[in-house]
């Protein structure tokens, strides 16, 4: 079942987006060479708190952070931890903002210092996809709409997108149907309608788009080594276009 949303719960997950677009403008003068992601991870809670809100990934399946810090060629659900950061990483911090029971869903990849311009390019093409893929969340398109115009701009630069992580709705819980692929034909899938809050997340690597879990059972890794890159945002599909509840302003 697909549940579709009020403009009043519009209304709330959208200041929850607030706090979470704050919470990564922050962050950008916080991620240098020689910060931790567990020192990130530390100041989104301790920055989450003092707006009223929590971070919902804490606990959600048991998993123990606030934050997901994947750096590198991990893809995504990486464990924030004591290995600084290095000129030349990046690292992709996502996050779920719960204010008042109502959740949106951002991550953001961050350069750490300065980057190769092969990692740039990377970067600027995985934000790019997204924002093509949001071009396509209109009432009266198909899931499949969003994906292949992701698929279709990162192939064109030869990036792998990775197809075993998707896009999902949201709304009182943080994963609702439907699935939301960042690949596919157009006019597939399900109809967007009015009233539905998905997110949007294109994960794309340099090398294949393949992924393997370390050990601890989260961590996702390229199977090749490639450095990956993701950028989410959480949106409402409105008959006046997609809304981005998670909008920092100025990306
Ligand atoms: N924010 C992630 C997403 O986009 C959720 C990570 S799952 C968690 O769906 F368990 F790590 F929280
Ligand atoms: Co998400």
């Amino acid at each position: 079942m697909i549940h579709r949303k009020t403009k009043r719960e519009i209304e709330l997950m959208k200041e929850a987006g607030k706090v979470l677009a704050d919470c990564h403008k922050e962050l950008r003068n916080i991620i240098k060479p020689g910060v931790t992601t567990k020192q990130i991870d530390d100041f989104v809670e301790f920055f989450l708190e003092e707006r009223g809100a929590t971070p919902e990934q804490k606990g959600y399946h048991d998993y123990p952070f606030a934050t997901c810090a994947s750096v590198n060629d991990v893809i995504c659900h990486g464990f924030p931890g004591t290995q600084k950061l290095k000129e030349g990483d990046i690292v992709t911090v996502d996050m779920v903002v719960n204010l008042n029971g109502a959740l949106a869903d951002s991550a953001w990849s961050y350069a750490v210092g300065s980057i190769s311009d092969d990692v740039q390019q990377l970067l600027d093409a995985t934000k790019k996809s997204l924002y093509l893929g949001i071009e396509q969340a209109v009432v009266g398109n198909r899931i499949g709409d969003i994906g292949h115009a992701i698929q279709k701009y990162a192939e064109s630069k030869g990036y792998g997108v990775v197809r075993d992580f998707t896009g999902h709705g949201i709304g009182p819980t943080l994963h609702e149907e439907p699935m939301i692929p960042h690949f596919g034909e157009p006019g597939t899938g399900p109809r967007l309608k009015e009233g539905m809050v998905i997110t949007i997340e294109p994960m794309l690597n340099i090398g294949a788009p393949f992924s393997i879990i370390d050990e601890d059972g989260w961590t996702a890794r390229t199977v090749d080594g490639s450095i990956s890159a993701q950028y989410e945002h959480t949106l409402a599909i409105t008959k006046d276009g997609p809304v981005l509840l998670t909008d920092q302003g100025d990306e």
